[in-house]
């Protein structure tokens, strides 16, 4: 009996995390066996801020790559309180910078040198706006006050929509969105603001951090949501709308700095990067729109060529590993000791 083959075009992940030195050299060579292209998250410990630290770092990265492989890491700057103007006109004239991140002070993993005040900012964003050099938002408030599972809702209330009545033409993607209230906004949005999503909010709803127990490994930010917004999640990707695309948010983190009192944030999902996608089209019956999402509607967003090459997924199902060398450590993948419906083949 044969298995169903699905071939597409390769895709790029447009929002991963792939960390620095040994923890890099671990993990990048997950990414590049899938991917064409990724966009490089900056929260690296000092924070990626400017063009020459990008540029250094791509090339930290570069240097990791197994050989012969012709994988692209796309560089992103971390926005801070002193980024001067000036370095977006520097960005936008590399070829190594596509784009700036915004991290609400304290949102997540190493944001404590994010933005704590969005008008602070404002000279910056405006020179974003110029250059056509898109904003990566992390979209959550950081008030205590507000409840976990709503400050993604409450963001876009409070900083979105001002941001985009403030400057309309700034190019924008709300990342790793988990709720309906971002689908919402982001479907009714313009074509300069996009979004990207990833597998496992499209896979996991939140009773998968209380399976019998508190499941450490199923703890990321955004925090996972509740049925209705993972069903509003499957329909954008597989709507075929170009506002929404993939972005994995794949995060290691040692296994001992997550199963510990105050756990990291983060689902590593980087081995499994496109098969896991493929098992959530196939739920609802979209494989045929997973080309598009993968590998259409990001890079006619960055303004990219789209992949000329090719990969073949075949449903055959394969048992993840119960953890994956990380540094001197392990990490616990997602999937963990159980199936993925897909592999890759080529
Ligand atoms: O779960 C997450 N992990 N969300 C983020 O925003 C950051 C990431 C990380 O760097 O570990
Ligand atoms: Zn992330």
């Amino acid at each position: 009996m044969t298995s169903t083959r699905l071939e597409i075009t390769r895709p790029d992940d447009w929002h991963l995390h792939l960390r620095d030195g040994d923890a890099l050299a671990s993990v990048v060579g997950h990414t590049a066996e899938r991917f064409a292209r990724a966009i490089v998250m900056p929260n690296l410990k000092p924070p990626v801020a400017t063009v020459a630290q990008a540029e250094a770092y791509r090339q930290r990265i570069l240097d990791c790559l197994p050989a012969g492989s012709a994988f692209q890491p796309l560089m992103t700057l971390y926005l801070t309180e002193d980024t001067a103007p000036e370095e977006i006109a520097r960005a936008k004239a590399s070829d190594s910078v596509f784009a700036v991140k915004y991290y609400p002070a304290g949102a997540t993993t190493n944001s404590q040198s994010g933005v704590r005040e969005l008008s602070r900012v404002h000279a910056v964003l405006e020179a974003m706006e110029k250059h056509a050099l898109p904003l990566l938002l992390h979209g959550e408030v950081t008030d205590p006050a507000v409840d976990i599972f709503d400050r993604e809702q409450i963001f876009i209330e409070r900083h979105l929509l001002p941001l985009q009545a403030r400057f309309p033409g700034l190019r924008m993607v709300l990342e790793h969105i988990t709720t309906k209230h971002a689908v919402d906004f982001v479907t009714s949005a313009p074509a300069n603001v996009a979004a990207t999503i990833t597998a496992h909010h499209l896979l996991l709803n939140r009773n998968a951090l209380f399976e019998g127990g508190i499941r450490p490994h199923n703890y990321c930010a955004p925090i996972l949501k509740r049925e209705t917004h993972r069903q509003a999640l499957l329909e954008a990707a597989t709507s075929g709308d170009p506002h929404f695309f993939l972005g994995t948010d794949s995060a290691p983190h040692a296994r001992e700095t997550k199963e510990t009192s105050c756990g990291c944030a983060g689902l590593y999902t980087a081995h499994a990067g496109i098969e896991l996608y493929a098992e959530a089209f196939e739920q609802v019956g979209r494989l045929d729109r997973l080309e598009a999402f993968a590998s259409f509607h990001g890079p006619d967003f960055y303004r990219l060529p789209r992949n000329q090459d090719r990969i073949m997924l075949e449903r055959t199902p394969w048992t993840v590993p119960a953890t994956i060398p990380l540094a001197g450590s392990t990490c616990v993948p997602m999937r963990a000791g159980d199936a993925v419906a897909w592999s890759l083949v080529r």
